[in-house]
């Protein structure tokens, strides 16, 4: 993990805050997701829960995995005000998701958005398709490289970006059906405050039945 996205930094960026992330879930999450039966879902790298807490409102059991206690304490925090229902359909699970690996083949969802535990990446995202149960979906968000000119700040950690299109080549084709690999826009307000139109890839695949 570089040692700039560590423990550590994440905790620094939660502490003292109550809500660094939104509450409301990631749109990308909404549009690919919201049509799925529920079932079994891992959401890595969850940040303050609010993906884990729709999913879960939604019927899906999830496992809610991050580095930093903090998220995790905000993220359980608000979903106790939502009610036993949501509640007992979420385990918080504080993991580093750089060696933690999910069981193989069992989740109906594997859903990650705007993780950066940087390199290695693709390791990462290895165990993630490795743990969707067969007949399941993965989704994996990120920020596209084009970000890297949109906002400036961010250039110096060029690991953070990638396309949906990589993602997908690095799927075998013989297990999985892509069903999304794009990059979309988005709008986002910048370090200063002002408007700006990012654009996140998007990759969602089915793993075959
Ligand atoms: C930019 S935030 C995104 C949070 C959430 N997915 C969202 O979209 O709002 C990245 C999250 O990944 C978590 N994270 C980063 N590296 C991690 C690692 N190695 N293992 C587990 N979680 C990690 C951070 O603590 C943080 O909550």
């Amino acid at each position: 993990m570089s040692e700039e996205f560590g423990k550590a930094y994440w905790e620094e960026r939660y502490r003292g805050r109550t809500a660094l992330c939104s509450r409301r879930p990631n749109p990308q999450l909404v549009g690919e997701a919201g049509d799925l039966a529920p079932g079994t879902a891992l959401d890595a790298g969850c940040g303050e829960g609010a993906d884990a807490i729709w999913l879960a409102s939604r019927g899906w059991r999830v496992t809610a995995v991050d580095i930093a206690t903090t998220a995790l304490r905000h993220a359980r925090e608000h979903a106790e005000t939502l009610g036993a229902d949501i509640t007992s359909r979420i385990d918080w699970v504080q993991a580093d998701l750089t060696s933690w690996t999910p069981t193989e083949e069992h989740f109906d969802l594997v859903s990650t958005h705007y993780v950066h535990p940087a390199a290695p990446r693709e390791a990462l995202f290895r165990r993630l398709a490795a743990s969707v149960a067969p007949g399941g979906t993965l989704l994996i968000v990120g920020h596209h490289p084009s970000d890297q000119q949109t906002t400036p700040s961010r250039a110096s950690t060029p690991e953070v970006y990638f396309t949906a299109e990589e993602v997908a080549a690095s799927l075998d084709p013989d297990r999985w059906d892509i069903a999304v690999a794009e990059a979309r826009h988005r709008s986002a307000t910048d370090p200063d405050g002002h408007e700006i139109t990012i654009r996140d890839a998007v990759l969602r695949a089915r793993k075959h039945p």
